[in-house]
């Protein structure tokens, strides 16, 4: 058994924090063997560098898939191709800096991940994720049964079709980019897991991870405003899939939802020369 941990999407600093400092422990605490987590809005809530993918990675992610926003940091369009360990969606036309899939060794054998972004209320356009993925699916099962997918799409409809089209080929399949956190999981009839949305790794107090107020201004006024991202107590959501790696199918879902607990720092310990007050 191969125990796959997916996050959904970090969003800014607070995220990252909280994604970088739990990854180990879900490994050592939970028995955690592969980390994915999509970073499409964790440089400020809009994309990602070079930086945060190499700190994020450094942590002990395995593979870092994006969405929409992955363009929004100029300096990731060349980055893109010189680090196959973070994704783009897999159905951008060609030519498209990146990679939308990878294949990687683990000490359980290979496992393959998949970024795929829908059409519905999606920006701008792609090809046809159904048939992009269908013949990449084909491709990946040649090298590996244990393959997993990130379907990054706006709506419910599109992201249950896609887990219900892949249903038996892949192991799992999970939803990103609405920040919200759906409560379907399930394994379909032919052994995929599925969550139709991971929901996010962000400040709580917030709407989709921005700060309340500002949002608000938006739908008052109609005007265009500036969302920073949240502060507060950060969640991380998710969900962790248990996967037979001989037959690529999933034994079980659990889904991700819990706050982030910073690890306290103890205060340094007072210099032992320290000047001592004159009575
Ligand atoms: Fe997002
Ligand atoms: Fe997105």
């Amino acid at each position: 058994m191969i125990r796959i941990l997916f996050l959904g999407d970090v969003i800014g600093e607070p995220g990252r924090k909280a994604v970088i400092e739990s990854v180990r422990k879900f490994k050592t605490e939970r028995g955690v063997d592969f980390v994915i987590v999509n970073g499409e809005n964790s440089a400020g809530g809009r994309g990602i560098t070079p930086k945060i993918t190499i700190d994020l990675l450094r942590a002990g992610v395995a593979v870092v898939t994006s969405g929409d926003h992955i363009w929004d940091q100029k300096e990731i369009v060349p980055y893109l191709d010189t680090e196959p360990r973070l994704l783009r969606p897999i159905n951008y036309p060609d030519p498209t800096p990146g990679h939308g899939s990878i294949v990687l060794d683990t000490p359980k054998g290979k496992v393959a991940v998949v970024n795929v972004q829908g059409r519905t209320f999606m920006q701008p356009p792609l090809e046809n994720p159904f048939l992009v993925i269908d013949l990449e699916i084909e491709r990946l099962r040649q090298e590996t049964r244990v393959i997993f997918v990130d379907v990054h799409a706006e709506t419910t409809s599109e992201k249950i079709a896609m887990g219900r089209f892949l249903d038996g080929r892949v192991s799992a399949v999970i939803g990103t980019h609405t920040h919200t956190q759906t409560a379907d999981d399930q394994i379909f009839p032919g052994g995929t897991a599925f969550l139709c949305d991971a929901g996010m790794c962000g400040p709580s107090e917030s709407v989709l991870g921005r700060e309340i107020g500002a949002i608000l201004q938006r739908f008052l006024t109609s005007r265009p405003i500036i969302y920073p991202v949240a502060r507060g107590p950060v969640k991380l959501h998710g969900a962790v899939v248990d996967i037979d790696e001989a037959t690529g199918l999933a034994m079980r879902i659990e889904r991700i939802a819990e706050f982030f607990e910073p690890v306290e720092v103890p205060p340094a310990p007072a210099a032992e020369n320290a000047a001592t007050p004159a009575s």
